[in-house]
């Protein structure tokens, strides 16, 4: 394993399980120290003890995106604990509306703005609170989870895919605005991916996964780890010449 993250302080946003726990790991094992933030405090908890039990650094803090206040108290306490920072992975998003985001006749209006409060408001908040931070370094990142619903054109889920869209246009704005500065954003946007609570859960109908293995160009699906290795990258100094960029990791699902 790499050690290009050596000593980056990065906060993981969306940290206590699937895409965001992983990365939390591979941000670790690369030699970062890490603030792992989300709304569920428990397990950002259970992520950061794993971390340091094993010899890394990290610890969490809560952080509820739709609220500013939460945002902003989340990164100053995750700035006075790691003293700078060099990196932001901002991954949350409440994936519960998903399940209510029928389409754009029949979606109760409130499935919407939740969406867009979570996944696109909120990665707004974050940004702002972000920013003046990792303006300081040199080498400071910004990357945003999106989706391939972004770019899809799906007949279902279009309040997911708008807010996702609108991540893709966000980050674009930060990478034109700051890119001269030596600061740099970007998006990964998944395909379909199966994280260990999903796993676990075992409530994805198999006949469902056939259908995701069967429209990849790939021999499975995604693994949390899969996103994971794309934010690290995009975070250490490898990824230094790539900005304002949506970089889909699918196996091929999507193709653009
Ligand atoms: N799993 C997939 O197939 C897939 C595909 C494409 C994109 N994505 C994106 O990847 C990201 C991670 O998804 P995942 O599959 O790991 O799901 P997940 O539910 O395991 O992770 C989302 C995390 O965000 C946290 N969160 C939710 N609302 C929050 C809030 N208001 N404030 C702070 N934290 C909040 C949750 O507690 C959770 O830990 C999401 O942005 C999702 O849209 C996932």
């Amino acid at each position: 394993m790499h050690d290009r993250l050596r000593n980056r302080a990065i906060i993981v946003v969306g940290a206590g399980t699937g895409i965001g726990a992983a990365t939390v790991e591979r941000l670790c094992v690369e030699g970062a120290r890490v603030c792992v933030a989300d709304i569920n405090l428990p397990a950002a908890q259970a992520v950061a003890m794993r971390m340091t039990e094993a010899g890394h650094e990290a610890h969490a803090l809560a952080i509820d995106i739709a609220d500013e206040d939460s945002v902003n108290a989340c990164f100053a306490a995750a700035v006075d604990r790691l003293g700078y920072l060099d990196g932001a992975h901002v991954n949350a998003a409440d994936l519960r509306t998903i399940f209510l985001d029928s389409d754009a006749l029949s979606l109760d209006l409130a499935t919407f703005d939740r969406t867009l409060a979570v996944n696109l408001r909120g990665h707004l908040l974050c940004t702002r609170a972000a920013l003046p931070h990792l303006l300081r370094s040199d080498h400071g990142a910004i990357v945003y989870t999106s989706s391939s619903a972004s770019v899809a054109g799906e007949a279902e889920r279009p309040s997911y895919a708008a807010s996702k869209s609108g991540l893709n246009a966000l980050m674009r704005h930060v990478a034109s605005k700051w890119g001269k500065s030596g600061f740099t954003a970007n998006c990964i946007a998944p395909g379909f991916v199966m994280t260990p609570e999903m796993i676990a859960g075992g409530a994805v109908p198999p006949d469902f996964i056939d259908r995701c293995i069967a429209g990849t160009r790939s021999t499975r699906l995604g693994k949390a780890e899969d996103i994971a290795a794309m934010a690290a990258l995009l975070l250490s100094a490898d990824g230094r010449w790539i900005n304002g960029q949506v970089i889909h990791v699918n196996g091929g699902a999507v193709l653009t």
